[in-house]
């Protein structure tokens, strides 16, 4: 079983996934491997969240690691994508986790590597592992997902988190709004005023401005974008009383979301961090057996 996008997923599979980390989280569950399982980790992108929470995940659950480095490795001599992963198989892993930054890159992997795909983020398409880790976030404090309203605010376009997200909150019975700038904004997607929704919603989600995969420079100044549609302790006022603020991080301080707001009480940004690691310790398990 691979786990590569949550679109491959039933909400039935989903809901496996996070009650499993819930009982790892409560203790309920343990996982040990024992050394005898070993996971690459090929991350051909810069990661601090995803890369160090699989191989914390990894640890906890007793399973050895190969941490891969782009820099020092034989992509630098031309090596592709897929050999790369072969010989990761060919050295006897029994799984590989792999963030690129090549929308679907696993498209020409799955039928031809034969040892589970886990993904941690390809280009701007899917994030799964995120997605499960938001979910979790959302289902630990309101109890469910079915009624439930969340807004994205930010680079819609550009955010796999995003895509990855919109697309499996809406199956699980949530309503999901975007807003932000114009020129971020994806096609079809409830896009919203930002300080209308924000007394509607249970959940703001907010996402960093993603320059990285911008062509052109962003049409706004940072503090543009903070005045308009940046998190600050005057909007948070605006929220319902239960409403809670998330971000995927890394985050921007003084772009989309106020240094003040990071850590305040309907903050769940490092929640969701600490999640992380139940969720990829619950992903392992499903596709490790
Ligand atoms: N949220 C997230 O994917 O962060 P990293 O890029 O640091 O992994």
């Amino acid at each position: 079983m691979n786990i590569v996008t949550l679109e491959d997923l039933k909400v039935e599979e989903i809901e496996n996934i996070l009650l499993l980390a819930q009982k790892i989280k409560s203790g309920e569950k343990k996982i040990d491997y024992n050394g005898q399982k070993v996971v690459a980790n090929l991350f051909f992108e810069p990661s601090t969240r995803t890369c160090y929470s699989f191989q914390m995940a990894e640890l906890r659950c007793g399973i050895k690691r190969l941490d891969f480095n782009a820099e020092s490795s034989s992509l630098k001599k031309g090596e592709s994508l897929y050999d790369t992963v072969k010989t990761f198989e060919s050295f006897g892993t029994d799984a590989v986790v792999i963030r690129h930054s090549q929308d679907k890159y696993y498209e020409e992997l799955i039928g031809k590597i034969n040892i589970p795909i886990l993904s941690g983020g390809d280009g701007k398409h899917a994030h799964p592992s995120q997605s499960l880790l938001d979910l979790f976030t959302i289902k630990e404090h309101f109890g469910k997902f079915d009624g439930l309203k969340v807004a994205f605010i930010g680079d819609i376009k550009h955010s796999r988190v995003a895509h990855s997200n919109i697309e499996v909150m809406q199956r699980l019975g949530m309503t999901v709004y975007t807003s932000g700038p114009e020129e971020y904004k994806d096609d079809d997607m409830n896009f919203v005023n930002f300080d209308k929704i924000i007394p509607e919603v249970d959940v703001v989600m907010l996402l960093r401005v993603q320059h990285e995969r911008h062509e052109k420079e962003m049409g706004i100044s940072k503090e543009e974008y903070h005045e308009n549609y940046g998190m600050t302790m005057s909007r948070v006022a605006q929220m319902k009383s239960n409403a809670i603020i998330m971000h995927p991080a890394p985050f921007n301080r003084g772009v989309e979301i106020a240094d003040d707001v990071v850590e305040c009480e309907k903050s769940k940004i490092f929640r969701q961090v600490e999640n992380g690691v139940f969720v990829r310790m619950a992903m392992l398990n499903t596709v490790l057996g």
